[in-house]
């Protein structure tokens, strides 16, 4: 228990370019909790993930963010991920001219800290291993970062990176998609691999079909750039079977996204 994170956001509202997009959104996440937001396209999900990492475009503009009491949203983006939260994102960058494996080594080593680098050889053996678990070819570790790489593959290597690294607070966004059915198996089970006291989830999806592989403790319904309604895993099979339309209807609401306008 002593190193069982507890997360809270709590009135979170954040901005991009002038327009809100968070709306006031509550959540906790504690250690072995796997929490799953769904929701429609344009409902402010990609843009929480990117509001916990720090990503400069977003602003916050009302409510708090903390991780054990610590104040996440006075940390720059590296404090964070060396306070142990992670982001496997939606859309991961290629970066050309740095190899994969230099990068998570030089990711591993910040977080460890200056004169408690890993050594070379622990470091090799530890990747090996997990790129192994996740079926990816040995070269995948001397391709430049993400240059080239399918859709699945990138998402199995942000996979690698959170097992590498083993966060917190593991914050996923849509890692299924783009993923066929083998291969969402073996992130499912990357992600099964990592469940643990120490570590909570939070997995941002559009469909139920990756939660038939990783049960979700609880499940939030995201709408208008806020969470409208939470519940269980049987929360999601009822969307899968029917949709989102009943939680608008019950909730009086028209339009679900954040409704920009134009
Ligand atoms: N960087 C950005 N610049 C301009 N608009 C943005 C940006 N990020 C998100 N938005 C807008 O915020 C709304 C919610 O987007 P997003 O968080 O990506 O939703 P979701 O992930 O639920 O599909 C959309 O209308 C989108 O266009
Ligand atoms: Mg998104």
């Amino acid at each position: 228990m002593a190193n069982s994170p507890k997360f809270i956001i709590d009135g979170l509202k954040a901005s991009v370019e002038g327009k809100e997009i968070l709306k006031g959104l509550n959540l906790t996440i504690q250690g072995g909790e796997i929490h799953a937001i769904m929701g429609p396209n344009g409902t402010g999900k990609s843009t929480l993930a990117s509001t916990l990492m720090g990503h400069p475009k977003y602003e916050v503009t009302a409510g708090s963010v903390t991780l054990d009491g610590e104040d996440v949203l006075e940390m720059a983006v590296d404090v964070r991920a060396r306070a142990g939260l992670f982001l496997a994102m939606q859309y991961p960058s290629e970066i050309s001219g740095v190899t994969n494996s230099d990068f998570l080594r030089s990711a591993i080593n910040a977080k460890r800290g200056e004169g408690n680098e890993i050594s070379l050889i622990k470091f090799i053996r530890q990747m090996e291993k997990k790129m192994k678990e996740l079926d990816m070819a040995a070269e995948f570790a001397h391709r430049y970062l993400n240059e080239g790489f399918s859709g699945g593959e990138k998402k199995r290597n942000e996979i690698l990176q959170m097992m590498l690294l083993e966060p917190r607070i593991c914050i996923l966004d849509e890692i299924d998609s783009g993923l066929d059915i083998d291969a969402l198996r073996i992130v499912a089970e990357g992600v099964n691999s990592l469940k643990s006291e120490d570590r909570g989830f939070l997995i941002i999806t559009h469909y139920q079909r990756l939660l038939d592989y990783i049960t979700p403790d609880f499940v939030h319904i995201m709408m208008q750039g806020r969470i409208v309604k939470s519940g269980g895993a049987e929360l999601a099979e009822q969307v899968e079977k029917d949709g989102y339309d009943w939680i608008k209807d019950e909730l009086g609401i028209v339009d679900e996204t954040v409704g920009l306008g134009v």
